[in-house]
């Protein structure tokens, strides 16, 4: 009884961990130190000790073409939002499970970061509030529903953050950098997919004729683009007191049925990495720094976005590695004499991370969210010149087979 009295009373409470029970709750400041190892020993099995989960994690996922959503039609009485609820009630967990199984296989001295813990802790609380969600009969349930969803929604925000940081602090443990890539690469394109059916099924109940959930039914490349120049504008003016102008040209007119979110998160970094190398190759001349210039292709299979900067080109000896997370210049630069003016705040506070550059997570991120929409990011580097990236990513109704959320 008392143990039950020291259990937190938010509105979720935390899902007892099978084995332990409330146990994990309980204050350390009465223990004696042989107690307290064996207590933390359970805490950490209570991680692992989820038949529930497992369970899950043997099913397999369903995943949508981007067509099926497109297409699944409006019914006036909202059939189509209670059914879109289900499926997500159902399949959720079911990812949520996967991804739990990926923690789990981490190597020890990973799985253990507090940090990594922490997010592993996210998606076990995750998949327990989900699971046990009784089923969405009606109108009234599917509210609370999605309530609950974006509750998660908000509650993981940082993930991406917080996983960035926790393998920064014990990524030097491990050797094989394949286990890194093959476990962020997955869980980021995961959390991807999750993010798109999770914001879909909220968007479903909003009303915009231009929308169909989160798919917009004209995207104008153009426009997207032009909203993410002016953030990434403003964000290089603020570091480094100019930025360059951005040209975009190709086909300008294009509009075609598209997700705009995963271009949002796309579109910022290759942005601020062309205008950050602009910047930094001209310290001497900073009110003088040549155009980026930002071409739009399309066809009926895919389209292409290439950014162009004449930043100096990625040098030799680090362009197999720019793809690599982790990997950053932010250091280097934060050292260069010339950078003092625009890093005080930053170098004086020992971390060279700033909005513009950071944990070198921008790229390979990048890259995997297109692999993951069936599409690819590529870079030439014109070594002394600037870069090219070609950012390619499938049309949902085009003649090629759409790709699957
Ligand atoms: N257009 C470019 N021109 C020259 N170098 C580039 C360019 N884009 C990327 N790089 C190099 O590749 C590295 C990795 O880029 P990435 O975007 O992954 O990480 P970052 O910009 O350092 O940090 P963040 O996680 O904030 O994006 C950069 O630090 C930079 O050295
Ligand atoms: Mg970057």
């Amino acid at each position: 009884k008392i143990l039950r009295n020291c259990l937190p009373t938010g509105p979720v409470p935390l899902p007892p961990m099978s084995g332990t029970g409330s146990n994990r709750f309980r204050s350390t400041s009465s223990m004696g130190y042989s107690e307290l190892a064996r207590e933390r020993s359970k805490t950490v099995t209570s991680f692992y000790n989820q038949s529930a989960i497992d369970v899950s994690a043997e099913k397999a996922s369903v995943r949508l073409t981007l067509a099926t959503l497109l297409y699944s039609g409006k019914s006036p009485d909202g059939h189509h939002i209670l059914s879109s609820a289900k499926y997500l009630h159902k399949e959720l967990p079911v990812r949520i499970a996967h991804r739990i199984k990926g923690f789990r296989s981490l190597p020890f001295i990973i799985g253990c970061n507090p940090t990594i813990l922490q997010v592993h802790e996210l998606y076990i609380r995750a998949y327990h509030v989900l699971s046990d969600f009784p089923p969405i009969k009606d109108q009234e349930v599917e509210a609370r529903f999605c309530k609950l969803v974006q509750q998660l929604l908000d509650d993981h925000k940082d993930v991406v953050t917080m996983l960035a940081q926790g393998f920064r602090e014990c990524r030097r443990h491990v050797q094989d950098e394949t286990i890194l890539r093959s476990f962020l690469d997955t869980t980021l394109c995961s959390r991807l997919g999750i993010r798109m059916l999770a914001t879909h099924h909220l968007a479903l109940n909003e009303d915009n004729p231009d929308f169909v959930g989160i798919i917009c039914r004209r995207l104008s490349p153009k426009k997207i683009i032009e909203k993410w120049v002016d953030f990434a504008r403003r964000l290089c003016e603020h570091q480094y007191g100019n930025s360059p102008r951005v040209r975009i040209n190709g086909h300008v007119a294009a509009r075609f049925p598209f997700i705009p979110l995963p271009l949002d998160y796309i579109l910022p970094e290759l942005l601020k990495n062309a205008m950050r190398a602009t910047m930094e190759s001209h310290l001497d001349t900073p009110y003088n720094v040549p155009d980026v210039v930002v071409t739009i292709a399309n066809n009926d299979i895919d389209f292409v976005i290439r950014i162009s900067d004449r930043g100096g080109g990625i040098p030799h000896n680090i362009v197999d590695k720019v793809m690599d997370y982790h990997f950053s210049t932010a250091e280097e630069s934060a050292q260069d004499p010339r950078m003092s003016n625009f890093f005080n705040n930053i170098t004086n506070s020992g971390n060279q991370s700033s909005p513009m550059h950071g944990f070198g997570f921008g790229l390979p991120t990048s890259r995997a969210y297109a692999e993951y929409l069936g599409g690819s990011l590529s870079i030439q580097s014109m070594q002394g010149i600037g870069t090219d990236v070609y950012l390619r990513l499938r049309h949902i109704d085009g003649k090629g087979e759409s790709f699957r959320v």
